[in-house]
């Protein structure tokens, strides 16, 4: 069986390890990549055997499988064009930075031979572990974090324009997290503020989902790196299940203050953050023609929310769902 032609469009960090991951696979092969910055594609080539390419649309000619990693605000165009080639895709997340973008992605996807998108935390083993002890109890209330130490690096990070602001360059991530683990959102109500940087980087949110939870989630940019900078600590009768990072649970339950721990501190970054497990099961999406298991509709609604937040904080207003 011929290998599935990967192509890469951006190869910094991200792009720079799904080429790795992708290099390794007995599916995939890296074929081609291309980044504005050419030592950059260059040092990606070097390590993969991938050609470079001197442009986004040769990259989507030359190959099967289109991987967007460059910038947030510089996802769109070159996701709709491969969706559009009738390629295979994968968006880094924010799918899009606002929601026209997103509504035009979401009808592109159609036209795509699968559409994915890089909400990787939900391969995350604690995160995995996580829904499965949700799912055998009744989580009543939920208290969430996800902090950045800085907007600073990549350079970029600090620019609105180009991130779409602070809530799609990190936040988003638990946005989809409270999806995937608690379902849909249907009250919204938010306040924020500019503490350290010109946009809004500090936010505290308030959330009722469709199935009666309730969450407080907060979210601040200039917080420092300390660990756990990423948190989930859901609340049932009598036990809290609650995570660090990527890296461990702790359960406990019962009215004394015992608890089950699970870690995955032994695991690979890539496989601990998911990224190994997103990247076999796009394949596996190519290969059997099946849904893959983060979609366009996923990525929308996880651009819905963070417009939402936004307007919460703008406006005042409780923003209900329909
Ligand atoms: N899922 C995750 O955990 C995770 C982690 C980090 C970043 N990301 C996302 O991945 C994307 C890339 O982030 P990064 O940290 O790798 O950034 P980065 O700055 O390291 O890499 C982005 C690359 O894109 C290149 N680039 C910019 N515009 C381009 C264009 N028009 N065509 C081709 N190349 C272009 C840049 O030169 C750079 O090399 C962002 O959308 C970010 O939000 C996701």
């Amino acid at each position: 069986m011929d290998k599935i032609k990967i192509g890469i469009i951006g190869t910094g960090y991200m792009g720079g390890t799904h080429a790795q991951l992708y290099a390794r696979s007995e599916r995939a092969a890296v074929h081609a990549v291309y980044d504005i910055r050419p030592e950059r594609m260059e040092r990606v080539s070097k390590q993969t055997g991938a050609k470079c390419m001197e442009s986004g649309e040769q990259v989507i000619e030359s190959c099967d499988a289109i991987i967007v990693t460059t910038p947030n605000s510089k996802h769109t165009a070159l996701t709709i064009a491969a969706a559009n080639a009738g390629k295979a895709v994968f968006s880094e997340k924010p799918m899009a930075t606002n929601l026209t973008e997103a509504r035009a992605v979401l009808e592109a996807s159609k036209n795509a031979r699968v559409f994915q998108v890089g909400h990787n935390r939900r391969f995350a083993p604690v995160y995995v572990k996580l829904k499965e002890l949700i799912n055998e109890d009744r989580v009543h209330s939920a208290h969430i974090k996800m902090n950045r130490g800085e907007l600073q690096n990549p350079e970029w990070t600090g620019e609105a324009e180009v991130t779409g602001g602070f809530l799609y360059e990190t936040t988003i991530h638990l946005f989809d997290m409270m999806r995937f683990q608690f379902g849909e959102v249907a009250e919204m109500l938010a306040f924020g503020s500019s503490q350290t940087y010109p946009e809004t980087d500090n936010f505290s949110v308030l959330l009722k989902f469709v199935n009666g939870l309730h969450a407080t989630f907060c979210s601040a940019a200039d917080a420092s790196w300390i660990f756990p900078f990423e948190r989930v600590e859901a609340f049932c009768e009598h036990r809290t299940i609650m995570t660090q990072e990527m890296e461990n649970l702790t359960d406990s339950r019962g009215t004394d203050p015992n608890f089950q721990f699970f870690s995955w501190h032994l695991l690979s970054k890539e496989e601990r953050w998911g990224y190994s497990q997103e990247n076999e099961q796009f394949i596996d999406a190519i290969l059997n023609e099946t849904e893959p298991p983060v979609t366009a509709f996923d990525g929308y609604k996880s651009v819905e929310l963070v417009e939402a937040c936004y307007k919460a904080v703008k406006t005042g207003e409780r923003i209900v769902f329909d």
